[in-house]
């Protein structure tokens, strides 16, 4: 076996704690988590507590320049990821950045740069391309079982979930609401079926018609409905440079029957497919057929990313994202935002 990774972690939230640094405790001939930084101290007294993490830092590129690291997750707020990856790439690490990529699609350019130039490793925290439907999935695409995706819908909606932890409300902090927040899960996991052709043209509209009241809240808590600043529910329609189009809703907080709806649903011209409930739809033989597996092992998606990962840093070929797919997601954030304010088409 090789050596362990040693693996530092930038920001220690929700997410550092409950799906990466728990996650790099069950791999413990791979990897050691031996630092944490976070701009908040209390969070790395909790971080101390939970873990045993004995080297923590409020400045990130303390730990950089004196932990010796392998690799690092960044687990910020937007706002953060691309000045934190960066300087982890130039600290010689290989970077699994939580999603979305950054603010915007010139920040994961740079970040992008940063990655070749170091030749270490940027990957971003689309865990659900790793849950055992998605990949699944995935192998009927590659097997030619859809012919060619010509379109589809991304959904990513919850009737009332703004998250009340956090600063997922906040645009300056997130550059966004739900599209740039859950959009972009469902959004990657499409592209990533459709084996990420070039968005072309963009048409976008969001709202923000709920999140700024005090509406009934549930497993989110309380949100801050008075400094509410992002949109509530974005919907577009992007179209690529193969002729395909994808229709795509986000929303945290819309009136509609189902709690949530995370999915992606492909139409191909020897078949359509749906990730959640999972299925492939077909016309074989002269009958319309569904196809459904009897058994699909349970997949916990992000111990799968975190293991996808540690094995990448070993030169091990995963599913993980590239740089470059991040630049097109990000664009394709930047052009819906972009058409939504100028209420204008955006060619991308
Ligand atoms: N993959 C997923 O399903 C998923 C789920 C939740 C959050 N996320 C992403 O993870 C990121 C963090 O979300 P969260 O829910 O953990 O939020 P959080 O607020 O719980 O944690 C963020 C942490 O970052 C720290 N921080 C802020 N600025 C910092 C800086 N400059 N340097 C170091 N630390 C800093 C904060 O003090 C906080 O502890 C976001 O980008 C979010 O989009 C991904």
């Amino acid at each position: 076996m090789d050596k362990k990774l040693r693996i530092g972690i930038i920001g220690g939230g929700g997410i550092a704690r409950g799906a990466h640094i728990a996650n790099y405790f069950k791999y413990p001939d791979k990897a050691e988590v031996v630092a944490v930084a976070d701009v908040n101290e209390d969070v790395l007294q909790l971080n101390r507590q939970e873990f045993g993490i004995e080297h923590t830092f409020t400045h990130y590129r303390d730990m950089l320049a004196k932990m010796e690291l392998d690799a690092v997750s960044v687990c910020t707020p937007n706002k953060f990821h691309a000045g934190a990856a960066i300087a982890a790439l130039e600290a010689g690490c290989n970077v699994l950045c939580e999603k979305p990529p950054a603010m915007n699609a010139a920040e994961a350019r740079e970040m992008a740069n940063a990655a070749r130039k170091s030749g270490k490793l940027l990957h971003y925290g689309f865990h659900f391309r790793f849950s055992a439907e998605a990949q699944m999935l995935r192998r009927y695409i590659d097997a030619g079982e859809l012919g060619h995706v010509y379109s589809g819908k991304i959904k990513a909606l919850r009737r009332s979930g703004i998250p009340g932890w956090g600063v997922f409300t906040n645009k300056e902090l997130q550059g966004g609401g739900p599209l740039i927040d859950i959009g972009v899960h469902m959004l990657d996991l499409g592209l990533y079926f459709m084996g990420y052709p070039k968005p072309v043209h963009v048409i976008g509209k969001t709202y923000r018609e709920l999140g700024n009241r005090p509406l009934t809240p549930t497993w989110g808590g309380q949100w801050d409905y008075e400094n509410y600043s992002v949109e509530d529910l974005a919907m577009a329609m992007i179209t690529f440079d193969n002729g395909a189009s994808l229709h795509l809703e986000a929303s945290f907080i819309v009136h509609m029957k189902e709690n949530d709806r995370m999915n992606v649903q492909l139409y191909g011209t020897e078949g359509g497919c749906s990730f959640s409930p999972v299925g492939i739809y077909k016309d074989r033989h002269g009958t319309l057929i569904d196809i459904a597996p009897a058994y699909l092992p349970k997949v916990d998606a992000y111990h799968a990313e975190i293991g996808a990962f540690l094995n990448a840093c070993r030169g091990e070929p995963t599913p993980l994202s590239t740089p470059e797919e991040g630049i097109l997601v990000q664009q394709i954030v930047d052009a819906i935002y972009a058409s939504a304010d100028s209420g204008k088409p955006v060619t991308v």
